[in-house]
């Protein structure tokens, strides 16, 4: 048994805190931003499908897998991983799990804050009242004049990062919980309204009949894998992040609930980011699989023509941008907290560094919108920021869940995992174990294999 039972980092004050933070990190642009972009990229209802599948049979149990290793480690996900394998007597190469995480979570912060950034600067553009009466080409103009220009998307993702290190050098539990806890909530308030204006178009039934009614004519196996990834990508799986978490929460309280609710709104939020925004697709005739442009080319419409729009539309922006960044400083926790174990460092100064690696790397993907976004820059048809984002999240995630889960249910000790999930040898353990020792690792073994066409 560890001795450690809080981290040196300190602990959540209560468990409703971390249900919040945890929510913080799960909701944030891949609900709102990345969720519709890809399931018009994969031809709705089927995509939809597979991805809800995923999020019941893979996400939750490796989200309580991630919990009950944090929390047990009560360290930074390299040396929980480090310290975990030591207590069960395994192999050390498992801290390299916690490594492989931090760098995930780099990769997907350096382009995360560039989306953020865009996010911000819709902020600017809606206060100033540009979407008042837009027209569709109007609002992708606005969009497209954006990301052509690689100053202002420098800019702007350098204000996201700084904004990120700052929270994140005051310690996960200072400020932003607080903000988050009447953020969220109003967020999801504004896209019920956003449903309801969606609601008012003749196309609403449009929009939830391409959502809703699988045709699985229209997803291909490469299709699969983005709805797996995007299931661990949503709910901040297979990196640390909620391992992270997990080691900041107080003793005695339910993992298997907390993970319940946390995954119930991520899902709630995509699904209504979803309705809002087909229907409005629809109703302009837009394409549903224009790319990641998606919802900045969408919800501007549907801000210009209701009343107060631009009061909503700047709204709407300053919550998405606060749900990017209490996901942000997610991504970037395991590698701050490991620094100030290992390196001695202050949390400052392991803000500061972590910040400016990750900052440089977003560089690339600022360019990849603009500069280098020409076919003799692409490799595989993709350009820096679409090779970033399926590597990591198609690939680098689901191996991660993949190994969290085979590490917390073939590794552990039965006893161990039963103790840090406070339960006993109840069918919901037994359903929970079930579901890391075969479901999990066949279906992501055989997504990949598909996906890379060996069968
Ligand atoms: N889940 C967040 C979102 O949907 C992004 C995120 C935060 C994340 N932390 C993560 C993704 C860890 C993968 C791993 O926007």
């Amino acid at each position: 048994m560890s001795q450690l039972r809080e981290s040196i980092h300190g602990q959540w004050s209560s468990r409703w805190i971390f249900v919040l933070a945890a929510t913080g990190s799960a909701v944030g642009l891949g609900n709102i931003w990345k969720f519709p972009y890809i399931t018009g990229e994969n031809g709705g209802g089927a995509f939809v499908l597979i991805y809800l599948l995923c999020i019941a049979v893979i996400g939750i149990p490796i989200m309580m897998a991630e919990i009950m290793l944090g929390r047990r480690g009560r360290r930074s996900p390299i040396n929980t991983m480090r310290h975990l394998a030591a207590e069960e007597g395994r192999s050390p190469l498992w801290q390299y799990l916690g490594w492989a995480g931090v760098l995930a979570g780099v990769l997907i912060l350096s382009y995360y804050s560039v989306i953020a950034g865009w996010s911000l600067a819709y902020v600017a553009r809606a206060v100033s009242g540009v979407f008042e009466g837009a027209t569709a080409d109007a609002v992708g103009l606005v969009f497209s004049d954006l990301v052509s220009d690689p100053e202002r998307l420098l800019a702007w993702h350098t204000i996201f990062m700084v904004m990120t290190m700052v929270v994140v050098a005051r310690g996960v539990k200072g400020g932003l919980e607080k903000a988050v806890s009447y953020l969220m909530p109003a967020l999801f308030v504004l896209l019920i309204i956003l449903v309801g204006y969606a609601m008012s178009t003749d196309h609403f039934v449009d929009g939830l009949s391409f959502l809703f009614t699988p045709d699985f004519s229209k997803l291909t196996t490469d299709g699969v894998l983005i709805a797996m990834g995007h299931a661990f990508f949503t709910l901040s799986l297979g990196m640390g992040a909620i391992m992270v978490y997990g080691s900041y929460l107080p003793e005695h309280t339910s993992i298997a609930k907390t993970t319940f609710m946390v995954a119930g709104a991520d899902t709630l939020v995509a699904l209504l980011a979803g309705m809002a925004i087909f229907p409005i697709v629809f109703a302009n005739g837009l394409e549903p699989a224009s790319g990641p442009g998606l919802v900045f080319q969408t919800l501007p419409i549907a801000f210009g023509q209701m009343p107060g729009g631009t009061f909503f539309a700047s709204l709407f922006f300053v919550l998405l941008v606060f749900a990017a960044w209490s996901s942000a400083i997610s991504l970037i926790e395991p590698l701050v907290a490991w620094l100030v174990e290992n390196k001695n460092m202050t949390r400052i100064m392991a803000s500061v560094w972590a910040g400016m690696g990750t900052w440089l790397l977003g560089i690339g993907t600022v360019l990849s919108f603009n500069v280098l976004s020409g076919k003799e820059y692409q490799l595989f048809d993709k350009t820096f920021f679409d090779l970033l984002d399926y590597l990591t999240a198609n690939i680098m995630l689901p191996l991660g869940g993949l190994l969290i889960a085979v590490f917390a249910v073939w590794q552990m000790r039965k006893q161990s995992s039963m103790d840090e999930l406070e339960m006993s040898n109840t069918t919901g353990y037994q359903l929970w174990r079930f579901l890391l020792q075969y479901i999990t690792p066949i279906a992501v073994v055989l997504v990949f294999l598909r996906a890379i066409g060996v069968i």
